[in-house]
């Protein structure tokens, strides 16, 4: 299965990624954790943009097709891309890449959330820093900062600070909102309601998933 999780912030896209990854077995790929991982591995591109993330704008397209790119080969085996494409100009680059491949998107599902409710998870979020799994006042693990899976810390983003939270919204409504018309036009969209709790929106994406494979 080859899908995109198109949201805003804090809407759930990556736990949403993760549950689909356990699943229906197709790799979880979120630019975001690729780009936070050149930050703390501290490579060239991390040094970068390091600062763009901090303070919630969008890297270059440039940059964004070049992290996704070395994730490129497991594409054919199915995918869950989370956090990408963020504008339309991505959306083309990305359309470009999947017919040279000869792959076809089967579906791109809109998880929308209100504002108020997405500042409300942000700010009690945490990230391991290995395994990447998320956690939150809905889903905290067993230690206060400690991964209940790899054992690892659990980290606060940097980007989940107040204002960077609100420059991370304000693009959303203005750029990457546009991708929910560019998938409608191509009848790849179906929208969910993201302001729900997980125990109500798992069963409604894999009875939706379900129809898919
Ligand atoms: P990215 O990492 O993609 O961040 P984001 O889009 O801002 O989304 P988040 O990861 O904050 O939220 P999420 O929707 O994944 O929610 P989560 O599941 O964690 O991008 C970060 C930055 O990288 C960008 O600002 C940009 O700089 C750069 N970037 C990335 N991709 C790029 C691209 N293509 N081009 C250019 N720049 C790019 O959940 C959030 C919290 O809520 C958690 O605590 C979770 O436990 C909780 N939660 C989730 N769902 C529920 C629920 N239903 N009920 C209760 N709690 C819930
Ligand atoms: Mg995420």
């Amino acid at each position: 299965m080859k899908l995109i999780v198109l949201g805003p912030p804090g809407t759930g896209k990556g736990t949403i990624s993760r549950f689909i990854e356990a699943k229906f077995g197709c790799e979880h790929i979120s630019t975001g954790d690729l780009l936070r991982n050149e930050v703390a591995k501290k490579t060239g591109i991390g040094k970068k943009i390091e600062h763009i993330l901090n303070a919630g704008k969008l890297v270059t397209n440039e940059t964004a097709m070049q992290v996704l790119s070395k994730k490129i080969c497991s594409l054919k085996d199915g995918f869950v891309l989370d956090g990408f494409p963020r504008n339309i100009e991505q959306a083309k680059l990305f359309d470009l890449l999947l017919s040279e491949q000869k792959i076809s998107l089967d579906l791109v599902l809109e998880v929308d959330s209100d504002d108020k409710v997405v500042i409300e998870r942000l700010s009690s979020r945490r990230q391991c820093v290995k395994c990447k799994r998320i956690y939150g006042h809905h889903v905290p693990s067993k230690k206060l900062g400690v991964c209940d899976d790899c054992g690892s810390k659990t980290i606060i983003r940097e980007d989940d600070k107040s204002k960077a939270i609100k420059q991370r919204l304000k693009i959303y409504h203005e750029t990457t909102k546009k991708l929910v018309e560019f998938y409608s036009n191509k009848k790849l969209l179906i929208k969910i309601n993201g302001n729900r709790s997980l125990e109500k929106i798992f069963p409604v994406i894999e009875k939706i998933l379900k129809k898919v494979v």
